[in-house]
């Protein structure tokens, strides 16, 4: 337990959470949360894809880049992470020596699933001259077996900074592999995995959207299949979306990305008007990882200082050194 003690009001055993909990309730919480945070010296940090109440408590909202930077640079004692697994084990291998808690976890990543250590270590036992470049959304396994890491804010960058004379593997996104392979010119072995969301987007329905909103600018997460990266007059990261959105002089954009991200849009550019792309199925724009946390459970691990990222010292500093690199090659001009 921590040693912080918050009160809940009288007569209240337990907060409601964001299904039972009227505004006022929500914004009971989100006040002692942010005594909590004081107490503990923590810092939070939330992906684009948060719930709103999440995004509004925390220090720092932004895509996996900037989350590892500044878990970086962060001076407090405590990192409570809301976004999903991968992402917190990024920031407790960066900073070995501090806890970092998360709100739930089972926040996976299908990424994450769609690639297994054993079976990577076995693909480059099988070519010595492979350079494997993994998208950050993976195991901390896999990182540790890998070259250097990317995340989708600067895969192009790390890529085109990869030794000419080695044999490229990306993992495991084979979507946002291809669109770097289209942006360098440099051929890769891409692993057969994606994102269960963003694959749901089909250029059927992508050109319907589109035709419905004739002047209205498409911005597509990297992701997406390229028959819906053809269609889009973007293609970037979360964060990175968040600068075109800003700098399109169009008054409404179709954002083809996890739904989340549109609390933080309509903060960032007030005066716009954001199209949530939709699928051919209902609510199939929600990440059901991302969505497992709650601002009642965000309470809960701050409270309990549970549960808590932990890893092995070997496995922390062999994963270390790629994520190193690749921060490295990120801030290069
Ligand atoms: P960003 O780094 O662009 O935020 O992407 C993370 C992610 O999980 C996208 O699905
Ligand atoms: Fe993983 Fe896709 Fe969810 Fe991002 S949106 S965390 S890639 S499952």
């Amino acid at each position: 337990m921590a040693n912080a003690t918050v009160s809940l009001p009288a007569g209240v055993d337990r907060f409601p959470t964001r299904e039972q909990s009227p505004k006022g309730n929500l914004d009971a919480l989100s006040r002692e949360i942010l005594v909590l945070k004081r107490k503990l010296n923590a810092v939070i940090l939330a992906h684009n894809y948060q719930v709103p109440e999440i995004q509004d408590v925390a220090d720092y909202v932004g895509d996996s880049l900037g989350l590892a930077q500044q878990a970086v640079r962060t001076s407090a004692d405590v990192i409570v992470f809301c976004g999903v697994h991968f992402m917190a084990e990024t920031a407790k291998i960066l900073n070995p020596g501090k806890v970092v808690i998360l709100p739930d976890r089972d926040a996976g990543c299908s990424l994450e699933e769609s690639c297994p250590a054993d079976q990577l270590a076995a693909r480059q036992a099988a070519n010595p001259n492979l350079y494997t470049i993994a998208y950050i959304n993976c195991s901390a396994a896999v990182k540790a077996l890998s070259d250097v890491i990317c995340t989708s804010g600067n895969a192009v960058k790390i890529v085109e900074a990869a030794p000419k004379d080695r044999e490229l593997l990306f993992v495991p996104d084979e979507n946002l592999g291809a669109w770097v392979m289209e942006q360098t010119g440099r051929p890769m072995t891409l692993w057969q995995g994606n994102c269960y969301v963003h694959v749901e987007w089909t250029h059927g329905v992508i050109t319907r959207i589109r035709e419905e909103h004739p002047g209205a600018p498409l911005v597509a997460h990297p992701e997406c299949t390229q028959a819906v990266r053809m269609l889009a007059d973007e293609v970037c990261s979360t964060e990175k979306m968040i600068g075109y959105c800003k700098a399109s002089p169009a008054q409404a954009i179709i954002i083809a990305t996890e739904i989340g991200m549109l609390h933080r849009l309509k903060k960032e550019c007030p005066d716009k008007d954001f199209i949530a792309a939709p699928t051919e199925h209902c609510k199939c724009n929600e990440c059901r990882f991302m969505k497992l946390n709650t601002l009642e459970k965000l309470y809960d691990c701050m409270e309990d200082l549970q549960p808590r990222v932990e890893m092995p010292d070997d496995l922390i500093n062999r994963a270390r050194a790629p994520i190193e690199r690749m921060l490295e090659i990120s801030a290069r001009p």
